[in-house]
């Protein structure tokens, strides 16, 4: 049995944004699949407050995009984003959808298991928010255990890895190089750079702000709102170019795709 997806060339697609969406597939499709990849992209974000001229939808636009580019290079399925994420420390902010810790791990816990039951054996995670990262390890954690009480014919197989766009290490060297200390760390130039080249709509609300408040702990909403008033985190969002969210979502999906890559064919 192989796990080894169709390779395209680099910066390729090869495949159409239709043939990779889960949505648009038929069950006996989906089974079709299976018989030659076991592998299956999820796209995570989160629906919260970005700044005062970054979209509510960030995270979960960038998740998806980047999802989707993995996709189309790699031939591998691409579920639906779950737009919803752990963002309770971002409640303070019009706009913000949260789910609590537990709820988002039952979330993640019961798309792996429902994945795993058809045969998926490699659920390669693609996150947008860093608030997501210890509830989604936890969810997988969780998972495999439940695979294996069910007695899932493949529990000892099951795989599934958390991918952050955001942390690829390309992505964060151009980050630094075109941003420096002014990428901090939420709402980030970044970020919104790749929600410019996704939707150039959001190009409207960029406008110069004052100097962010510094990164600090992060407790509950009242106290993140008290300490970054405007919901920023050391972050000068202005400085981002919807050019530069091109590069990113490039960067991002080719160091994904390897990561992909090499997730589908390890040894079980
Ligand atoms: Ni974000």
């Amino acid at each position: 049995m192989t796990f080894s997806a169709p390779s395209s060339p680099p910066g390729a697609p090869a495949h159409s944004a239709e043939a990779i969406r889960l949505q648009l597939r038929s069950w006996p499709e989906v089974e079709a699949y299976l018989q030659t990849c076991k592998g299956v992209i999820v796209p995570l974000g989160s629906t919260e407050q970005h700044g005062p001229t970054g979209a509510i939808g960030t995270d979960a636009l960038t998740a998806e995009a980047v999802a989707l580019e993995v996709g189309r290079r790699s031939g591998v399925l691409v579920t639906p984003a779950q737009a919803f994420g752990m963002a309770e420390h971002h409640l303070g902010f019009a706009g913000t959808v949260s789910l609590q810790p537990s709820t988002l791990l039952a979330v993640l816990h019961d798309v792996v298991l429902s994945l795993a039951g058809h045969g998926f054996e490699r659920i390669f995670v693609i996150n947008g928010h860093g608030g997501n990262i210890a509830t989604a390890k936890a969810a997988f954690a969780q998972a495999h255990a439940t695979a294996a009480a069910r007695g899932l014919p493949h529990a000892d197989r099951l795989r599934c890895k958390l991918a952050n766009w955001f942390m690829a290490a390309p992505v964060m060297r151009e980050a630094r190089s075109l941003y420096g200390d002014r990428e901090g760390h939420h709402a980030t130039p970044s970020e919104i750079a790749l929600t410019l080249h996704l939707e150039p709509s959001l190009q409207a609300k960029q406008r110069p702000l004052p100097e962010a408040a510094p990164a600090g702990p992060i407790h509950g909403p009242d106290d993140f709102r008290r300490r970054h008033p405007d919901g920023r985190m050391g972050s000068d969002p202005y400085l981002a170019q919807a050019d530069h969210g091109a590069r990113f979502l490039d960067l991002a999906a080719t160091a994904l795709s390897s990561d992909l890559e090499a997730f589908l064919a390890e040894a079980a």
